[in-house]
Order: C-alpha cells, then sequence, then structure tokens
C-alpha cells in the first residue's frame, strides 16, 4: 500500500515536471523567447510552401499569414539578427511572389512590403533557400536503389567496438545527415552534444543506466535533445519527444550509413537524474533531454544479439474496420 501511493507520488511529481517544463517554455501561453519566435515564424513560412506544393493551388492562399511573418519577421531581425530561419522565410515569402505573379495573381500590395522589408535587410544569396522545387520520380526512385532492406537488417545495436575514435569530419557529416528527417513544420528542434574526450565520454555514460559491461569500449557518445521552446499548442506537448525520436533514429542510420555501430542509451529517467546530468552539460531547460547515443569504429567481427522481431500480424493491422 505504502509502495502504491509512493511509486503514484513519484509518478505524479516526474509528470509534473515535464508539465512545468512545457509550460514555462514552450509557446502555449505566449510567445516571448527567441527560440518562440523562431518557430511561429518556421510554422508560417513551412505553411507558404506547402501551400505551394498541393495538386491544385488555392490561389491567394496565406495572404494573412504571409503579412503576419513579414511583421514578425521585421522585429525579429531586429533583435536577432538574420538567421537560417530568416534566411528561409525571405526566401520562401519570395517564391509564394514569383508564384503569384507567375499566374497573373495580384498580390502587388504585399509583396511591396516583404520587398520594403528585403530592402532594410544585408542579404545575401537565398534563392533555393525556400520555396518550392520540382522533383521527378526518377531522380527519387534512383536514389532509393540501395537494397535498403538489407542495409535495415544489418543495423544492429552494437556493443563492441574497436579502440579507434570517430574524427570530427564524420561527425559532422553523420549529423549533418542526421539533420535531413523530418521534422513537424520543418521546425528541427533538435540538438546534439557530441563527446569524443575518453574521460568525457565515460563521466557522462555515469548518468547513464543501460552501458555496464560495454562503456569501457565506448569513444564517441551523442546526447540528442529536442528544445521545447520551438513547440507550440497543448496538442504538442509530445511533440518534442516524438520529434527527438525520429531525429535519433535518423542518426543512428547515418552512423550505420558510415559503417560505423551505434547504439541507442535510454534516457529513461526520473526528474533528479535528469536534473543532475543537465547541471554536468549545461543543457538549458528549455531543452528535452531524447537519448543517449554510443557510437564507435567496428571491430572486424564481433557478436551482436539476435534481437527477434515480432510477426507482421501483430505489427500491421490492414485496413481494420471503421464503426
Ligand atoms: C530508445 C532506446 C533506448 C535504448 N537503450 C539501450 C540501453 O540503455 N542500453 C543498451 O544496451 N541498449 C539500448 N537500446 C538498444 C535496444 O536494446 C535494441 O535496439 C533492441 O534490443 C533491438 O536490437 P537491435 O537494435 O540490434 O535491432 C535502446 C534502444 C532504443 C530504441
Amino acid at each position: 500500500m505504502l509502495t502504491t501511493l509512493k511509486t503514484n507520488f513519484a509518478l505524479a511529481r516526474a509528470f509534473a515536471y515535464d508539465f512545468l517544463r512545457y509550460r514555462k517554455f514552450s509557446f502555449v501561453l505566449r510567445q516571448t523567447s527567441r527560440d518562440n519566435r523562431r518557430a511561429i515564424i518556421r510554422i508560417f513560412a513551412h505553411y507558404l510552401e506547402g501551400g505551394m506544393c498541393f495538386p491544385e493551388v488555392r490561389l491567394g492562399y496565406g495572404q494573412d499569414k504571409s503579412r503576419s511573418v513579414i511583421e514578425k519577421l521585421r522585429s525579429y531581425t531586429q533583435d536577432f539578427g538574420v538567421d537560417e530561419t530568416v534566411v528561409w522565410a525571405m526566401a520562401t515569402l519570395e517564391s509564394y511572389f514569383d508564384f503569384h505573379r507567375g499566374r497573373g495573381f495580384d498580390l502587388s500590395a504585399l509583396e511591396a512590403e516583404f520587398r520594403q522589408l528585403s530592402g532594410e535587410m544585408d542579404l545575401t544569396e537565398i534563392e533555393g533557400c525556400g520555396g518550392f522545387e520540382t522533383v521527378t520520380a526518377d531522380q527519387i526512385q534512383a536514389s532509393g536503389s540501395v537494397d535498403f532492406e538489407q542495409f535495415l537488417r544489418q543495423r544492429h545495436s552494437v556493443r563492441q567496438y574497436s579502440g579507434d575514435s570517430i574524427d570530427q569530419e564524420t561527425i559532422r557529416k553523420i549529423v549533418k545527415n542526421a539533420q535531413q528527417c523530418p521534422s513537424v513544420c520543418n521546425r528541427q528542434a533538435c540538438r546534439v552534444y557530441a563527446f569524443t574526450d575518453p574521460q568525457d565520454v565515460q563521466t557522462v555514460l555515469a548518468f547513464q543506466a543501460g552501458n555496464s559491461g560495454f562503456h569501457q569500449e565506448i569513444r564517441t557518445l551523442f546526447v540528442v535533445t529536442a528544445n521545447i521552446g520551438e513547440m507550440n499548442l497543448i496538442g504538442e506537448r509530445y511533440q518534442g519527444w516524438i520529434d527527438g525520436g525520429i531525429f535519433a533514429m535518423t542518426l543512428a542510420l547515418a552512423i550505420h550509413a558510415e559503417g560505423l555501430g551505434a547504439c541507442f542509451l535510454n534516457w529513461s529517467t526520473e526528474p533528479g537524474q535528469d536534473r543532475a546530468l543537465r547541471r554536468c552539460l549545461g543543457i538549458g531547460d528549455e531543452e528535452l533531454v531524447i537519448t543517449m547515443m554510443a557510437a564507435g569504429q567496428l571491430k572486424s567481427e564481433f557478436r551482436v544479439p539476435v534481437s527477434h522481431r515480432k510477426t507482421l500480424d501483430e505489427v500491421l493491422i490492414l485496413d481494420p474496420p471503421l464503426s
């Protein structure tokens, strides 16, 4: 009875820990931080981009959002200058106005506001940084010609590594590739803390419970986080975890694609442990710690668990009846 009560209390406290973070740093209540303001611009830019990619484009869509994003861009750049979000949004607006002009739809008054803003900014080449691009089925299918089934089947959680570390250039390439994963409204809220110093790796690993028996082999360690300052709405309260999971999986595949090994290391912890890691790594309160991930060079031969999968029928519910 006492144990049940204690567990209930600890569970409620853990939910409160997440609730308070989400309420404070997301913009469910107010848009104050740079992250919040950047995310709003990204939401609007994403809307304008997406609208040009529907089979039938409703010309004139998004005028209120364009006006609003122009205002937000002006105040954002006054406070923070030009960053990649600004570049993306400005390139998207450029494309949006071109798209309408090219189809004879008059947005000249709104475009004049955009041109004025553009003239106030110190923007270099932004062509191709936003809007839409035309791709072909051939292009996409050619890139899919890798044997993806084999690629996936040959990915294993690797718990033995050779003593060699992964060089920084490869780490950059891996993370750059992981950045190609999808994210809600292209908000790209994830970050990666990468550790290569052997002592630092062991210090960080000491916070995590699932590496005993192989931590001594780990030379490279990633910590994936998601910034909830980029999240909005009550409905997005778990979006950071979702986007974080998608990012982390892409990171694991990017490591595998380099011929290296990786192993997720769960961050399924309670608040005290989470706080301790944050303090040590200097992770901001606005970030969720999603997972750690070990990585390293492969030995020429080593054992991995079979990790037998469930049957397809347990996983795939095809065309279930609707009521
Ligand atoms: C989010 C997540 C957390 C994990 N945490 C650990 C961990 O702490 N320690 C570990 O040895 N493996 C960990 N794993 C690896 C799983 O045990 C492994 O993915 C699973 O058994 C399937 O094996 P496979 O990855 O080789 O296909 C984790 C995997 C995921 C997705």
